[in-house]
């Protein structure tokens, strides 16, 4: 279990450095299973998801070793990891299913269940690995898989960013040609990408609807190092929003963010970019209208954070969220800190400008949990954030950290 004190805290300043994007090293690790040469991924950021995630490559069969920030893997011999426990509790996990069947012809993996945003069903990995020859059986939350994947068109129902992923890592080894039409087009897509042709692989259209791989026999190693965490710098932009707060984020993407700024902007907030990275100063101070959508529409990651700047505006801010069904458990843990919102369905309405004060509130998830680092900076008081299932250290590193070197007042007190 993690604790955080926060206190009220009047300007964040400084310059911090933005970490390599969970979302992109999760399935890059996965992917370098598709090869049996050394694979080096670096600056992997230190974050409960990403050693999860080396776990199972190393009950795979993998060897992983880390040295600092550097993973050297070596994927020479794998299979379907004997011990599934693990899988179950990472929703992640079900990306390993793409490179386990591409590689050995079959495998049998446990299904990590819904969670707390939502059911998060695997539907389209399955239909989709149908389609270029896999056989799949679904049954107690196992999947059986197994055959020569061949190649085919897909049309994904939904631009899910897992089922595309997958997909993706599943076709490169396969015997044709793949199509994937409806792709999800985020930034993490086309990083994956780029790792997998750095390896060897033929892909083109990443970061369009349309994706094409073309089969290749075999897999090379390479040395990659994936694209910063635009989730993280959001969360930090928005930290600087509800602080009147002067920052730059070090290394941050802008052009992987745009949604995010252009609202950020709306709200009043002053950006620059530089070689550097992303300038930004000022406060929120315009409600605004926040529709979550697959990229490059808004984040649903950056929801939350952004829901409390809303709140510290003055005005009535809109935000309905598009793609998971229960996103919005912040809101009562935010309630208790004084926020007026009221949720109907996947519309949250936000009367800003009542004065938050400091609670003891829970983390749900992982970016409600970052939400209410940030509305304990701005509430009057202090606020104890309980974290029992320590979701911020599966995908912030060190936020706490970050914040305090801007001059925030956090303090991890377990
Ligand atoms: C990824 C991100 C997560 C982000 C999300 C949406 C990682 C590790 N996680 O999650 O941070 O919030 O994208 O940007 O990269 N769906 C189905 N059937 C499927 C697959 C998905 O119905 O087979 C639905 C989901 O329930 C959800 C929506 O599609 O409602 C989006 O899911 P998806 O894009 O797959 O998100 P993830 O890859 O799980």
């Amino acid at each position: 279990m993690a604790q955080y004190l926060i206190s009220y805290t009047q300007k964040l300043s400084g310059e911090v450095m933005i970490s390599a994007s969970k979302n992109a090293v999760l399935p890059i690790l996965a992917a370098c299973m598709l090869t049996d040469e050394e694979v080096l991924i670096r600056n992997v950021p230190l974050l409960s998801d990403v050693e999860n995630m080396c776990r199972i490559l190393s009950l795979c069969g993998a060897e992983v070793k880390r040295e600092n920030r550097d993973v050297r893997i070596c994927a020479r011999h794998i299979h379907t990891p004997a011990e599934q426990e693990i899988l179950r509790t990472m929703r992640a996990s079900v990306l390993i299913l793409g490179p386990l069947l591409a590689r050995c012809g079959e495998t049998h993996l446990s299904m990590p269940g819904g969670c707390a945003i939502g059911q998060r069903p695997i539907d389209l990995h399955l239909k989709g690995l149908q389609k270029i020859g896999g056989r799949i059986l679904y049954e107690g939350g196992e999947i059986r898989a197994e055959g020569k994947l061949t190649g085919g068109s897909i049309y994904l129902d939904f631009p899910s960013v897992g089922a595309t992923e997958n997909l993706l890592m599943a076709a490169v080894l396969g015997k044709g040609v793949t199509r994937i039409e409806n792709a999800a087009k985020e930034p993490e897509i086309v990083d994956l990408c780029q790792f997998l042709n750095a390896c060897g692989a033929r892909i083109v259209g990443a970061g369009t609807a349309n994706i094409t791989i073309e089969g290749v026999s075999r897999l090379h190693g390479t040395v990659y190092t994936p694209i910063p965490d635009r989730i993280e710098a959001g969360t930090l932009a928005c930290a600087c929003a509800v602080t009147d707060g002067s920052v730059l984020l070090q290394g941050a993407r802008s052009d992987h963010m745009r949604a995010l700024l252009f609202k950020l902007q709306e709200m009043g907030m002053i950006l620059q970019e530089d070689e550097k990275g992303l300038r930004l100063r000022g406060k929120a101070r315009h409600p605004i209208e926040v529709r979550t959508l697959s990229y490059p529409g808004f984040p649903t990651d950056m929801q939350s954070p952004m829901m409390v700047a809303a709140c510290q505006v003055n005005g009535l801010s809109v935000f309905l969220e598009t793609i998971f069904e229960n996103r919005y458990m912040h809101v009562v843990e935010l309630g208790r800190m004084g926020a007026q919102i009221r949720v109907e369905g996947q519309l949250a309405l936000i009367q800003g400008g009542v004065p938050l004060k400091g609670a003891r509130v829970y983390a749900t998830d992982l970016r409600a949990s970052a939400a209410l680092m940030l509305a304990g900076l701005c509430a009057e008081g202090q606020t104890l954030l309980i974290d029992e299932n320590e979701h911020l250290l599966r995908g912030y590193e060190c936020l706490e950290a970050k914040l305090c070197q801007l001059g925030g007042a956090v303090v991890r007190t377990s």
